[in-house]
């Protein structure tokens, strides 16, 4: 009887056991699945991506001047090339971005950023055009603020860190940029971002989308359609890429990369 007794109590000790231990891994497998979900839906749900301390108006959209003059940044990109893209490039997605919104006031109520983040709430028949022209006007607005004549170098502080702990170190860093960049077929941007879970990602996106559109935050980006490097390089594409680091503008993407770990 006694053994009976000791045999019953010590299954039953199992079974209390292996219940407490099932329960407590369903419980950690339910909480990190909850945070996965809510950082990925609401990162950077509400950050600027034009400018770090506004979004970019639609009421109307206005193409902003160059911060510096068409000259400056002529260690990577002529004096010809920059004056013809924002002049005529630009200025013609924020045109095409009015025209598109000119009979919806609803819309132009709205910031570009919002507009891009939600597609779906634009009408059909002028998606595209929004998608295209509004992000052209957006990636531009950010990349003459990325670049500076006293640029170049390498980051500092946080951004150094996150940099060398996710890609190695600054150089290969920048050969992966690089290598993204040049394999970007056709007209695109090549991106630095904080993805949805909050690292640091390289992508890159075709014609003028930004990663916004997929939950990341863009921290830095280059412009690889032809019209942004074609009259000094022509065809080399890589080389343009390599130049480009000497007109990095550090500190301002340093501003970026800590306003992206605000909401990550
Ligand atoms: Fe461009």
């Amino acid at each position: 009887m006694l053994k009976y007794l000791q045999k019953t109590f010590a299954l039953l000790l199992t079974v209390v056991l292996l219940s407490t231990l099932l329960m407590a891994c369903d419980t950690v497998t339910t909480a990190e699945s909850e945070t996965a979900t809510a950082s990925s839906t609401a990162a950077y749900s509400s950050l600027p991506v034009a400018y770090t301390d506004k979004e970019l108006s639609a009421s109307p959209a206005k193409l902003p001047p160059l911060p510096y003059d068409n000259t400056a940044l002529s260690k990577a990109i002529d004096a010809e090339t920059m004056k013809l893209h924002h002049d005529a490039h630009h200025a013609a997605y924020v045109n095409n971005l009015n025209d598109a919104l000119k009979n919806f006031q609803n819309l132009q109520k709205r910031s570009v950023e919002s507009l891009l983040r939600d597609l779906n709430s634009v009408p059909e028949d002028i998606r595209t055009k929004v998608r295209n022209n509004g992000g052209g006007h957006l990636n531009h607005t950010m990349f003459w603020q990325i670049m500076s004549p006293e640029g170049g170098g390498e980051p500092t502080g946080e951004l150094a860190q996150e940099i060398n702990t996710t890609f190695g170190s600054f150089d290969q860093f920048k050969q992966q940029f690089n290598q993204a960049g040049a394999s970007r077929f056709g007209s695109g941007w090549v991106w630095l971002v904080r993805n949805p879970q909050g690292q640091l990602q390289i992508t890159t996106t075709a014609n003028q989308d930004n990663p916004i559109m997929e939950g990341s935050y863009p921290i830095m980006g280059n412009d690889v359609w032809e019209h942004a490097y074609y009259l000094r390089y022509r065809n080399r594409r890589g080389e343009y890429l390599n130049n480009w680091w000497n007109v990095v503008n550090w500190p301002e993407i340093n501003k970026r990369s800590q306003l992206s770990l605000k909401q990550s």
